[in-house]
């Protein structure tokens, strides 16, 4: 439960121009975002992604990436536009402690990301000096979760949006609380706040494994990937995982002969070689002899010869790795919108590529809602949030301005 600093919500006035960075999902981007005071913003952005290689490499080759990607960015507009002194609101999705808006130290690494020398130390100053080191004249001036900007960023087109959820690679949310149920944070610069966003780090919930039933396949991927023993509840829901709990249970039941009779493959047996968008497409297949799932099986993971019986219990693995994930994070979601005591109203703001892209997953989530909270699931509303981290960030570097 970390406090974000954050303690405005956007008015949709807001206005200026302003540098964003967005590392933490599958894509790192540099964003140029225009707010035009009438809830309105003008993007301009780059994708790029990080390999491997990259996320393993030391933490300062790593942000020298990043400064290296802004310069190319700004240069597209011509080489005076190096020149200018520029705002910039760094989305990093990982657990910071934030000791101000634009301070907070790296707790630790997850998602497949190991870079040396950034654990315990302070980000926006990591990227601050690769900036200095490129010569450019940009202020980090805010450091926000992925799921505080997409609150951000929806509320400033949906005012009722009191929650963001990231469900992808990753899983996290963020919510407003009541200034004074937070006894860790002391709103010092702005004593009349009456509010602040807390980044809950909700893919941490219960690591002590105490409320949450798991089975051998879920502690088989938390000892096998990132840190063993932390984020559970993470490697239960999100992206990054969900294809790799799959292959252990297929590998399983290839051991017991129940599955791939005519023998497994090579592939199988490597790990995060089930990745969670075969899942997706299998359960999107609705051929009667699952030939969507063959292709997958036997042209992508060079199973031999697979039976119908084969792929249909495939599918049917699939259906309940991801309808858990999707009940676990609308669980989730209930538990912070009765905390909050907004089952009268609410409005929830998504991103992330599971939640976009999985099949069935929104009305899996609206179905575990609707038994957990009854008739008052029907207040709380889930709504698509589309890259709003960028835009968040910028809003929050706005607020940030002001305050
Ligand atoms: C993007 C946000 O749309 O979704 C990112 O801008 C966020 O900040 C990402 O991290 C999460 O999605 P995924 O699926 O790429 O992990
Ligand atoms: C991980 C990070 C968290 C982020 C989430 C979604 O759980 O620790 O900060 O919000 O992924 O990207």
């Amino acid at each position: 439960m970390i406090p974000s600093h954050v303690v405005n919500r956007p008015t949709g006035r807001e206005t200026g121009s302003f540098l964003a960075l967005d590392l933490g999902g599958t894509n790192f981007r540099v964003c140029e975002v225009v707010l035009d005071g009438h809830s309105g913003a003008r993007v301009r952005q780059s994708k790029h992604t990080i390999t491997e290689a990259q996320k393993a490499a030391p933490g300062n080759e790593l942000f020298d990436f990043f400064a290296d990607c802004v310069y190319n960015f700004i240069a597209e507009n011509g080489q005076a536009a190096l020149t200018k002194k520029y705002k910039l609101g760094f989305t990093f999705s990982f657990a910071v402690n934030q000791v101000a808006i634009n301070k907070g130290f790296l707790i630790l690494w997850n998602k497949g990301f190991t870079n040396s020398g950034v654990v315990g130390a302070d980000v926006v100053a990591l990227l601050q000096a690769a900036f200095h080191r490129k010569k450019l004249n940009i202020d980090v001036t805010a450091l926000v979760n992925d799921t505080t900007g997409t609150l951000m960023s929806h509320a400033y087109i949906q005012p009722s949006t009191r929650v963001g959820v990231i469900l992808g690679t990753g899983t996290n949310c963020a919510y407003v609380e009541r200034m004074e149920n937070v006894t860790k944070y002391t709103p010092t610069d702005t004593p009349d706040a009456k509010e602040i966003i807390i980044n809950m780090e909700w893919g941490a919930f219960d690591d002590e494994q105490v409320v949450i039933p798991r089975n051998k396949y879920d502690v088989k991927v938390d000892r096998t990937m990132n840190v063993q023993g932390k984020y559970t509840f993470e490697k239960m829901i999100s992206g990054m995982y969900l294809g790799e709990i799959v292959r252990f249970v297929l590998v399983d039941l290839v051991k017991t002969g129940e599955i791939f009779k005519a023998g497994a493959s090579p592939e199988l047996n490597k790990p995060n070689h089930f990745e969670t968008a075969f899942m997706s497409r299998i359960e999107r297949d609705h051929t009667l002899d699952l030939n969507d799932t063959r292709t997958v099986l036997e042209d992508m993971l060079k199973i031999p010869r697979t039976t119908l019986a084969d792929r249909r219990l495939v599918k049917t693995l699939c259906e309940l790795v991801g309808k858990r994930s999707a009940r676990l994070s609308a669980a989730g979601i209930a538990a912070v919108v009765t905390k909050m005591n907004k089952l009268d109203g609410c409005t929830v703001g998504i991103d992330g590529s599971l939640f976009e892209l999985y099949p069935h997953y929104s009305n899996r989530m609206r179905d575990a809602l609707r038994e957990i909270l009854g008739i008052s699931a029907e207040y709380v509303v889930l709504e698509q949030a589309r890259d709003g981290s960028g835009q968040g960030a910028a809003l929050i570097a706005a607020l940030a301005d002001k305050q």
